[in-house]
């Protein structure tokens, strides 16, 4: 096994920690929008094979990244489940919302969801043939709660007040909404798996908002189904989990759910999350993503700090959180050149 990722994701230390970077393929690259404007729109650019395919490569090829992520979105599951999605420039994704059991019953069973996502499952396989041979390849999907905020709020928000509301007031159909987005995301990230994906990350973008035994319910014991269907099936799949702001709930995490590694966002420090995250195993992350606009020796001392504080156990270097449009690329490769110099 020679793949730095994979050689970290089985918890081995490295001397000089693998990189990638969430949403590396994404608007700060002239290329990516270039792709895009090629493509018509964001959606027909996730659902172009050869062009999803491009704009993943775009950052292996210009930064020598360590793993791949497949381009697509977490948004795309509840659309082949039934929902109508669309984005608003500038603003960001919309669904039609689903507040009621018959909205639930009205999704489409989770074998149903495969005609919809093949274009998908064929920008993987595409990768699986191109990308170099010491890239690891990352499919994922966004973990259950997450999606489920936008299924039953029709939009990001803040607060995800729309999803507690349901919550609060209709339990049974939260569930319900729950346990279906659990099950197709088995079969999703699955068939992922068998067209090419090395690794398999689940995005839980939200899981901060869930506090006490709601933080068990719908965090934890969700990502646990996930990954306990996914080992069964595909033995040795290595899976990153990222329950974003969990702040004390990254303690444990990798435990309670079976997941190789915890992606930590960067609300909690290198030094607090090697003590207490890292010493269950794997760990990524978390510089801030802001370093990306600002650059300079702030960017050069806190990607070293970041480095040394999970120098004595297994570590993925990444950004707490995805890279914003705002990011100047030369600052991408400074902090690479930063990590490698740091061996
Ligand atoms: O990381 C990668 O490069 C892989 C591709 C990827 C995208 N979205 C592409 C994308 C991944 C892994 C995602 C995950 C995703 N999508 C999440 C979870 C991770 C996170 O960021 O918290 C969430 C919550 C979504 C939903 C989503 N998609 C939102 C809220 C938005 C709008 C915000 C924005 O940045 O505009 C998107 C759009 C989106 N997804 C873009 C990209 C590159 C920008 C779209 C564009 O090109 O106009």
């Amino acid at each position: 096994m020679t793949k730095l990722i994979l050689r970290a994701l089985a918890g081995e230390t490295l001397p000089t920690p693998p990189i990638w970077m969430m949403r590396q393929a994404g608007r700060y690259l002239p290329e990516y929008r270039a792709t895009r404007a090629e493509a018509g729109d964001f959606l027909k650019l996730c659902y172009n094979p050869d062009l999803a395919a491009e704009v993943t490569l775009q950052p292996i090829r210009r930064f020598g990244f360590d793993a791949a992520i497949l381009f697509a979105d977490i948004l795309l599951l509840p659309q082949a489940l039934g929902a109508d999605l669309w984005f608003e420039t500038g603003e960001g994704p919309r669904l039609s919302t689903i507040t009621t059991m018959a909205g639930v019953d009205a999704l489409k069973p989770a074998d149903a969801i495969h005609d919809h996502l093949a274009p998908v499952y064929e920008t993987v396989r595409i990768l699986a043939r191109e990308l170099p041979a010491e890239t690891t390849l990352i499919g994922f999907a966004g973990a259950p709660w997450t999606v489920a905020t936008y299924m039953i709020g029709g939009r990001g928000s803040p607060d995800q007040a729309a999803a507690h509301a349901l919550k609060a007031a209709d339990r049974a159909t939260f569930v319900a909404l729950i346990d279906r987005i659990t099950d197709a995301t088995v079969e999703y990230l699955s068939m992922q798996v068998q067209a090419g994906a090395e690794v398999v990350k689940l995005f839980d973008s939200w899981a901060g908002s869930l506090k006490g035994q709601d933080f068990t319910d719908f965090a934890v014991k969700p990502a646990a189904r996930i990954i306990a269907a996914l080992k069964a099936r595909h033995p040795g799949l290595p899976i990153i989990a990222f329950p974003r702001e969990a702040g004390d709930g990254y303690v444990g995490f990798a435990k309670a759910t079976g997941a190789d590694c915890v992606a930590l966002d960067n609300s909690v420090t290198p030094e607090w999350a090697a003590e207490h995250v890292q010493v269950d195993g794997c760990v990524q992350g978390n510089l801030a993503p802001g370093h990306m606009v600002t650059g300079g020796q702030a960017l050069v001392d806190e990607t070293q700090r970041v480095v040394q504080a999970f120098s004595k156990g297994p570590h993925i270097f990444n950004l707490g959180h995805g890279i914003t449009p705002d990011a100047s690329p030369d600052n991408v490769t400074l902090m690479i050149e930063t990590v490698r110099a740091s061996g």
